[in-house]
């Protein structure tokens, strides 16, 4: 097989990447783009030793799932891979993405149901970093998102997928900014002053939280008047803050962040408690949908414990700590981040909770320390890393503090089946596995695996 060869293939299914995949000859052949049963016309663009990529000529015959996407700018932008596959038929590839991951990567045969959908498909994505740069000659300012595979701005103007106002916000930064001389990044020469705009929403409260990352130490008295402007102009936008960041990688936010004016925090309701979080913490991009998710693991508790201990690892803001609060007898929780744990901090006490002790440290350090100076384990560990899921060390550690069942929840197929490999390698047992589709037209799904450790030699 060479590059620039043309073929006529039947996609079969969707990669764990979102990529069609073909096969010519037993070769596999990655297409972008592809729909499963879409008969296509492709040309290889990559020849690799084990598979090809190749890139669509002409649709023959479409999959009966393709639809018109709702974006104008879906197939520059990168951001929405499946927006050309209708919606619950999203659902059913990411359904088997997520049986593929396990039993391919876990050796785990085990039916996968549904994703759960999420309440909304459009506006959902209540978290928006825009890269910043600047046109060449009229140095006006363009922000949004990355081109696929590239790091060229697309200068997004509306984006249906969050809320209409993020876009209103953008627009008057693009405009006002270059009207105030603010000059865009350039990456390349390390140059400008403005990184990126980030805007937390809240569904609860329809307020907006402003961030710009400057590539500075201290505030210019452009981006001071900038925030003050945006503050004036959008009554929903309830503070502007700036954050510093003058490294040379692509790591969007630092840990220097302050409010210029009005709050710096935001707030959100996951079921009956209001969260208070500010820009530098994590939180679930699409509430709607991580409500079900609590919800979930909430009734779990509820119907197989009677007041449990639980152990909220990689806590976040303690969302799972916060919202099992009143189904658990204790929760102890355990965070790197320390603006997080600061406004859990908040959010235990505005929310009047007494059974929470929240830990500022590294996962890995405190499950030592908790090994070597507490005798105590709890029923229960709802486990959250982060895409890279956990090292071997960590669930070795996790299975000694937790006496039945950790609770697994993961943004990545791949890696958490990679974990439940190793766990029921270890006598832990697989009771079920609930995809919730958090992240709708792209590849991205969230699962919540419980597992039982009854039978687990410590
Ligand atoms: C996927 S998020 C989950 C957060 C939370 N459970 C939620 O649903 O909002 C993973 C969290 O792990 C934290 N984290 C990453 N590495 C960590 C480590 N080594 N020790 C403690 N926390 C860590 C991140 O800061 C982030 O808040």
């Amino acid at each position: 097989m060479r590059v620039g060869e043309q073929y006529k293939v039947k996609i079969e299914k969707l990669s764990n990447l979102g990529l069609g995949i073909a096969k010519i000859d037993g070769m596999v052949i990655f297409v972008e783009n592809a729909c499963p049963q879409d008969e296509l016309l492709i040309k290889i663009s990559k020849v690799n030793k084990n598979f090809a990529n190749a890139n669509i000529l002409e649709i023959l015959n479409p999959s009966l799932h393709r639809i018109k996407p709702f974006c104008p700018m879906q197939k520059v932008c990168g951001a929405c891979q499946l927006q050309f596959i209708d919606y619950d038929y999203q659902l059913k590839i990411k359904q088997k993405i997520v049986q593929d991951a396990m039993h391919s990567i876990g050796g785990i045969d085990i039916d996968i149901p549904l994703p759960v959908a999420s309440p909304e498909i459009m506006e959902y994505r209540c978290k928006v970093q825009y890269p910043v740069s600047q046109t060449k000659v009229s140095k006006r300012l363009i922000a949004g998102y990355f081109k696929q595979k590239s790091h060229e701005i697309v200068n997004i103007k509306y984006c249906p997928i969050q809320p209409n106002i993020c876009d209103d916000i953008i627009e008057f930064v693009r405009k006002k900014g270059t009207e105030l001389g603010i000059s865009g990044y350039n990456e390349k020469t390390h140059s400008g002053e403005l990184r990126h705009v980030v805007i937390r929403y809240s569904k609860f409260n329809q307020k907006s939280l402003v961030t710009f990352v400057v590539n500075s130490n201290i505030i210019s008295d452009s981006i001071k008047k900038l925030s003050k402007l945006i503050f004036a102009e959008f009554n929903s936008v309830s503070g502007v803050c700036v954050n510093f960041n003058q490294n040379k990688n692509n790591l969007i936010l630092t840990n220097n962040t302050i409010c210029v004016v009005g709050d710096n925090y935001i707030e959100e309701k996951l079921l009956d408690k209001i969260f208070k979080f500010g820009p530098n913490s994590f939180f679930q991009v699409n509430p709607k949908s991580a409500e079900n998710i609590f919800l979930y693991v909430k009734n779990y508790i509820k119907n197989n414990f009677s007041n449990p201990t639980v152990f909220d690892a990689y806590a976040g803001v303690t969302t799972f700590g916060i919202t099992l609060s009143d189904v658990c007898s204790k929760v102890v929780s355990v965070e790197e981040c320390k603006e997080a744990v600061e406004w859990a901090e908040r959010t235990v006490h505005d929310n009047k909770i007494s059974n929470i002790e929240l830990h500022n440290m590294d996962a890995e350090k405190f499950f030592e320390q908790e090994l070597q100076t507490n005798e105590r384990k709890f029923e229960i560990t709802v486990l959250d890393p982060p895409r890279k899921g956990a090292t071997q060390k960590t669930l070795d550690n996790v299975l000694k503090l937790t006496s039945e069942k950790i609770i697994y929840v993961s943004c990545n197929p791949a890696t958490l089946a990679r974990d439940l490999k190793y766990l029921l390698s270890k006598g832990a047992k697989l009771e079920s596995i609930q995809p919730f589709d958090m992240f709708c037209h792209t590849y991205h799904i969230e699962n919540v695996a419980i597992i039982d450790l009854k039978d687990v030699n410590k």
